[in-house]
Protein backbone atom coordinates (compact mmCIF):
# COMPACT_ATOMS: atom_id res chain seq x y z
CA UNK A 1 0.00 0.00 0.00
CA UNK A 2 1.59 3.27 -0.93
CA UNK A 3 1.05 6.80 1.06
CA UNK A 4 -1.71 8.62 0.19
CA UNK A 5 -1.53 12.61 -0.85
CA UNK A 6 -2.20 15.23 1.10
CA UNK A 7 -3.60 18.05 -0.65
CA UNK A 8 -4.92 21.49 1.20
CA UNK A 9 -7.11 24.64 -0.42
CA UNK A 10 -6.61 27.80 1.75
CA UNK A 11 -7.51 31.56 1.15
CA UNK A 12 -9.50 34.16 2.41
CA UNK A 13 -13.30 34.15 2.87
CA UNK A 14 -15.41 33.16 -0.47
CA UNK A 15 -12.44 32.40 -2.51
CA UNK A 16 -14.18 29.48 -3.42
CA UNK A 17 -11.99 26.90 -1.17
CA UNK A 18 -15.42 24.46 -0.58
CA UNK A 19 -16.71 24.69 -4.12
CA UNK A 20 -13.00 23.97 -5.32
CA UNK A 21 -12.59 21.02 -2.43
CA UNK A 22 -15.48 19.51 -3.83
CA UNK A 23 -14.65 19.89 -7.80
CA UNK A 24 -11.39 18.62 -7.12
CA UNK A 25 -12.31 15.13 -5.16
CA UNK A 26 -15.33 14.89 -7.62
CA UNK A 27 -12.63 15.41 -10.61
CA UNK A 28 -10.27 12.84 -8.84
CA UNK A 29 -12.50 10.47 -8.13
CA UNK A 30 -13.09 10.20 -11.88
CA UNK A 31 -9.49 9.52 -12.15
CA UNK A 32 -9.96 6.21 -10.29
CA UNK A 33 -8.46 7.52 -6.78
CA UNK A 34 -10.21 7.25 -3.52
CA UNK A 35 -10.24 10.49 -2.08
CA UNK A 36 -11.46 11.94 1.69
CA UNK A 37 -12.88 15.32 1.74
CA UNK A 38 -12.21 17.05 5.63
CA UNK A 39 -12.28 20.62 6.63
CA UNK A 40 -10.76 23.09 9.00
CA UNK A 41 -11.56 24.32 12.29
CA UNK A 42 -13.10 20.11 12.32
CA UNK A 43 -13.11 17.07 10.40
CA UNK A 44 -13.19 14.78 13.09
CA UNK A 45 -15.94 14.37 15.95
CA UNK A 46 -13.60 15.97 18.22
CA UNK A 47 -12.36 18.99 16.52
CA UNK A 48 -15.78 19.47 15.15
CA UNK A 49 -17.37 20.46 19.09
CA UNK A 50 -14.05 22.52 19.01
CA UNK A 51 -15.19 24.67 15.69
CA UNK A 52 -18.27 25.22 17.15
CA UNK A 53 -16.32 27.08 20.13
CA UNK A 54 -14.30 28.48 17.82
CA UNK A 55 -16.84 30.14 14.78
CA UNK A 56 -19.27 30.92 17.38
CA UNK A 57 -16.56 33.47 18.64
CA UNK A 58 -17.27 32.05 22.38
CA UNK A 59 -13.28 32.19 22.41
CA UNK A 60 -12.65 35.41 20.84
CA UNK A 61 -12.96 37.06 24.11
CA UNK A 62 -10.18 34.72 25.47
CA UNK A 63 -7.38 36.32 22.66
CA UNK A 64 -5.49 35.11 20.33
CA UNK A 65 -3.16 33.06 21.82
CA UNK A 66 -6.30 30.67 23.59
CA UNK A 67 -8.07 30.82 20.55
CA UNK A 68 -4.39 29.17 18.59
CA UNK A 69 -4.60 26.49 21.40
CA UNK A 70 -8.18 25.84 20.61
CA UNK A 71 -7.25 25.38 16.69
CA UNK A 72 -4.29 23.19 17.49
CA UNK A 73 -6.44 21.17 20.09
CA UNK A 74 -8.70 20.41 16.88
CA UNK A 75 -5.98 19.52 14.35
CA UNK A 76 -4.39 17.50 16.90
CA UNK A 77 -7.43 15.16 17.22
CA UNK A 78 -8.10 15.95 13.19
CA UNK A 79 -4.65 14.74 12.07
CA UNK A 80 -4.85 11.61 14.52
CA UNK A 81 -7.91 10.08 13.85
CA UNK A 82 -9.02 11.18 10.31
CA UNK A 83 -5.55 12.61 8.14
CA UNK A 84 -2.95 9.93 8.90
CA UNK A 85 -5.42 6.92 8.72
CA UNK A 86 -6.48 7.85 5.30
CA UNK A 87 -2.86 8.94 4.31
CA UNK A 88 -1.73 5.51 5.65
CA UNK A 89 -4.14 3.46 4.00
CA UNK A 90 -3.35 5.04 0.47
CA UNK A 91 -6.35 7.43 0.36
CA UNK A 92 -6.11 11.11 -1.06
CA UNK A 93 -6.54 13.08 1.86
CA UNK A 94 -8.27 17.06 0.56
CA UNK A 95 -8.35 19.75 3.50
CA UNK A 96 -10.52 22.78 3.19
CA UNK A 97 -8.29 25.01 5.64
CA UNK A 98 -4.91 23.88 7.25
CA UNK A 99 -2.05 25.49 8.58
CA UNK A 100 -1.80 28.18 6.37
CA UNK A 101 -4.87 29.21 7.64
CA UNK A 102 -3.44 29.38 11.35
CA UNK A 103 0.02 31.00 10.18
CA UNK A 104 -2.49 34.07 8.61
CA UNK A 105 -5.15 34.70 11.05
CA UNK A 106 -3.82 33.77 14.23
CA UNK A 107 -0.05 34.38 13.25
CA UNK A 108 0.07 37.73 10.63
CA UNK A 109 -3.41 39.12 11.72
CA UNK A 110 -3.95 38.12 15.00
CA UNK A 111 -0.06 38.73 16.21
CA UNK A 112 0.51 34.94 17.42
CA UNK A 113 4.15 35.10 18.20
CA UNK A 114 5.64 32.48 15.37
CA UNK A 115 8.15 30.21 17.60
CA UNK A 116 4.31 29.24 19.62
CA UNK A 117 2.82 28.52 16.63
CA UNK A 118 6.13 26.43 15.26
CA UNK A 119 5.50 24.81 18.54
CA UNK A 120 1.78 23.85 17.82
CA UNK A 121 2.26 23.17 14.27
CA UNK A 122 4.55 20.48 15.49
CA UNK A 123 2.46 19.02 18.42
CA UNK A 124 -0.94 19.40 16.10
CA UNK A 125 0.66 17.99 12.87
CA UNK A 126 3.24 15.21 14.34
CA UNK A 127 5.28 16.23 10.94
CA UNK A 128 2.12 15.20 8.90
CA UNK A 129 2.25 18.32 6.14
CA UNK A 130 0.34 19.09 3.05
CA UNK A 131 2.48 17.82 0.13
CA UNK A 132 0.58 20.45 -2.02
CA UNK A 133 -1.07 23.68 -1.01
CA UNK A 134 -3.81 25.43 -3.20
CA UNK A 135 -4.06 28.93 -2.03
CA UNK A 136 -7.14 30.55 -4.12
CA UNK A 137 -6.89 34.34 -4.38
CA UNK A 138 -9.12 36.87 -5.16
CA UNK A 139 -9.45 40.44 -4.13
CA UNK A 140 -10.95 41.05 -0.87
CA UNK A 141 -14.43 42.52 -1.77
CA UNK A 142 -15.39 40.09 -4.80
CA UNK A 143 -14.72 37.03 -1.99
CA UNK A 144 -16.74 38.92 1.02
CA UNK A 145 -19.15 39.59 -1.71
CA UNK A 146 -19.47 35.77 -2.59
CA UNK A 147 -19.80 34.60 1.22
CA UNK A 148 -22.67 37.24 1.53
CA UNK A 149 -24.63 36.28 -1.48
CA UNK A 150 -23.98 32.49 -0.57
CA UNK A 151 -26.25 33.31 2.49
CA UNK A 152 -26.15 30.49 4.28
CA UNK A 153 -27.11 32.37 8.56
CA UNK A 154 -25.26 35.19 10.13
CA UNK A 155 -21.44 36.00 9.09
CA UNK A 156 -19.27 33.56 11.83
CA UNK A 157 -16.58 34.78 13.79
CA UNK A 158 -14.04 35.76 10.78
CA UNK A 159 -16.74 36.55 8.36
CA UNK A 160 -17.56 39.26 10.38
CA UNK A 161 -14.66 41.54 10.65
CA UNK A 162 -14.09 44.18 8.46
CA UNK A 163 -12.53 44.96 5.18
CA UNK A 164 -8.94 45.73 6.41
CA UNK A 165 -9.32 42.68 7.85
CA UNK A 166 -10.22 40.70 4.95
CA UNK A 167 -7.32 43.30 3.04
CA UNK A 168 -4.56 41.95 5.45
CA UNK A 169 -5.73 38.03 5.23
CA UNK A 170 -5.10 37.91 1.44
CA UNK A 171 -2.11 40.10 1.57
CA UNK A 172 -0.73 37.23 4.04
CA UNK A 173 -1.98 34.40 1.70
CA UNK A 174 0.24 35.57 -0.97
CA UNK A 175 3.10 35.62 1.33
CA UNK A 176 2.66 32.42 2.69
CA UNK A 177 2.51 31.61 -1.06
CA UNK A 178 5.58 33.21 -1.95
CA UNK A 179 7.68 32.09 1.56
CA UNK A 180 6.87 28.26 0.47
CA UNK A 181 7.16 27.47 -3.28
CA UNK A 182 7.57 23.82 -3.37
CA UNK A 183 4.40 22.91 -1.63
CA UNK A 184 2.15 26.09 -2.41
CA UNK A 185 0.88 27.29 -5.56
CA UNK A 186 -1.18 30.51 -5.51
CA UNK A 187 -4.68 30.10 -7.30
CA UNK A 188 -6.10 33.49 -9.82
CA UNK A 189 -9.82 32.29 -8.30
CA UNK A 190 -11.16 35.43 -9.97
CA UNK A 191 -12.67 33.53 -13.46
CA UNK A 192 -15.50 31.11 -13.03
CA UNK A 193 -15.65 27.97 -11.37
CA UNK A 194 -15.06 25.44 -14.24
CA UNK A 195 -12.02 27.69 -15.29
CA UNK A 196 -10.74 27.66 -11.88
CA UNK A 197 -11.63 23.95 -11.20
CA UNK A 198 -9.53 22.97 -14.80
CA UNK A 199 -6.47 25.49 -13.85
CA UNK A 200 -6.40 23.22 -10.48
CA UNK A 201 -6.36 20.28 -11.65
CA UNK A 202 -3.90 21.04 -14.36
CA UNK A 203 -1.89 22.08 -11.10
CA UNK A 204 -2.52 19.46 -9.54
CA UNK A 205 -1.42 16.58 -12.47
CA UNK A 206 1.65 18.48 -12.63
CA UNK A 207 3.02 18.76 -9.44
CA UNK A 208 1.98 15.51 -7.73
CA UNK A 209 1.41 13.12 -11.10
CA UNK A 210 -1.94 12.30 -10.06
CA UNK A 211 -3.00 10.73 -13.57
CA UNK A 212 -6.01 8.18 -14.39
CA UNK A 213 -5.44 5.01 -12.46
CA UNK A 214 -5.06 1.53 -14.52
CA UNK A 215 -8.73 0.68 -13.38
CA UNK A 216 -10.11 3.94 -14.25
CA UNK A 217 -8.33 3.58 -17.98
N1 LIG B 1 -15.17 31.05 -9.29
C1 LIG B 1 -16.32 31.50 -8.76
N2 LIG B 1 -16.99 32.51 -9.33
C2 LIG B 1 -18.15 32.96 -8.81
N3 LIG B 1 -18.73 32.47 -7.69
C3 LIG B 1 -18.09 31.47 -7.06
C4 LIG B 1 -16.86 30.95 -7.54
N4 LIG B 1 -16.45 29.96 -6.70
C5 LIG B 1 -17.39 29.88 -5.75
N5 LIG B 1 -18.37 30.77 -5.95
C6 LIG B 1 -19.56 31.00 -5.11
O1 LIG B 1 -19.14 31.89 -4.07
C7 LIG B 1 -19.63 31.48 -2.81
C8 LIG B 1 -18.45 31.19 -1.89
O2 LIG B 1 -17.75 30.03 -2.36
P1 LIG B 1 -17.16 28.96 -1.34
O3 LIG B 1 -16.65 27.83 -2.14
O4 LIG B 1 -18.16 28.69 -0.27
O5 LIG B 1 -15.93 29.82 -0.74
P2 LIG B 1 -15.04 29.57 0.56
O6 LIG B 1 -15.21 28.13 0.96
O7 LIG B 1 -13.65 29.89 0.12
O8 LIG B 1 -15.52 30.54 1.59
C9 LIG B 1 -20.53 30.27 -3.07
O9 LIG B 1 -21.87 30.70 -3.15
C10 LIG B 1 -20.02 29.74 -4.40
O10 LIG B 1 -21.04 29.09 -5.12
MG1 LIG C 1 -15.85 27.29 2.76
Amino acid sequence: MTQGRFITLEGGEGTGKSTQARRLAAHLRTLGHTVVETREPGGSPGAEAVRHVLLSGAAEPLGPVAEALLFAAARTDHVQTLIRPALAAGTIVICDRFIDSTRVYQGAVGQVAPPLLDALEEMATGGTRPDLTLILDVPPETGLARAAARGNGDPDRFEKEGAAYHAAVREAFVARAAAAPARCVLVDATPDPDAVAAQIAGIVAARLGLHATAEAS
